[in-house]
């Protein structure tokens, strides 16, 4: 029998399992580029950026599940233009992120497909994805959902560490 790859809206209860995919992403990416968390991740403390995004009506965030286990998740929300585009919107794609032990058998593309729907269901018909350079993975998995790349950000840090983390400023009150 084969296995079942499935995506649906997070709720509030799945906190606990958004945290922990988020962390991990987070490892990931660090390892990629230091900025990621303090430029491109979440606003810490995360607990409470997840659930913000629950309930906000421009974003989604989906589980991707591996017979309805959760194994990955995907963020996106829908932006503006620039104000001379009237109201035009974008949905941009913020995080995906999938379990190493599950990748290459669809949940990725499931959970993109599904959230891309939900957007062109609210009249979305733009989209952007948001890659670190050189990240080949994420780039052939956004490229064969037909994403080609339109921007870079280029960096440049006068700290010693050449923009490493110095130290986390953030400190959990949980
Ligand atoms: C990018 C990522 C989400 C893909 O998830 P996934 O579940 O493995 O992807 P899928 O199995 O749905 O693959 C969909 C398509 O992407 C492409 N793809 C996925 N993994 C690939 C790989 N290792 N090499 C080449 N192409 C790949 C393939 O075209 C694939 O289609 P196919 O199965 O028909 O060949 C996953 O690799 C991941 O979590 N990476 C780390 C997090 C990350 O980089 N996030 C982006 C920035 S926030």
């Amino acid at each position: 029998m084969g296995i079942s790859v499935t995506a649906r809206l997070a709720r509030a209860e799945d906190l606990d399992v958004l945290v922990h995919l988020y962390r991990r992403l987070e490892a990931e990416m660090v390892a990629i580029h230091p900025m990621w968390p303090r430029a491109d991740g979440l606003e810490e403390p995360v607990e409470r950026s997840l659930l913000a995004r629950i309930d906000d009506s421009v974003s989604r965030l989906y589980l991707g599940e591996v017979d309805g286990y959760p194994l990955g998740f995907i963020y996106g929300r829908s932006e503006t233009l620039l104000a001379h585009e009237g109201n035009t919107r974008i949905a941009a794609i913020r995080l995906v992120f999938v379990e190493e032990e599950a990748r290459g058998v669809g949940v990725g593309e499931i959970m993109r497909d599904t959230l891309m729907d939900d957007f062109r269901g609210l009249g979305h018909e733009l989209f952007d994805a948001h890659v670190l350079p050189g990240h080949r993975l994420a780039k052939n998995f956004f490229e064969a959902g037909g994403f080609s790349a339109r921007s870079i950000v280029m960096h440049h840090s006068d700290r010693p560490d050449g923009g490493r983390r110095i130290g986390a400023t953030f400190r959990s009150t949980r």
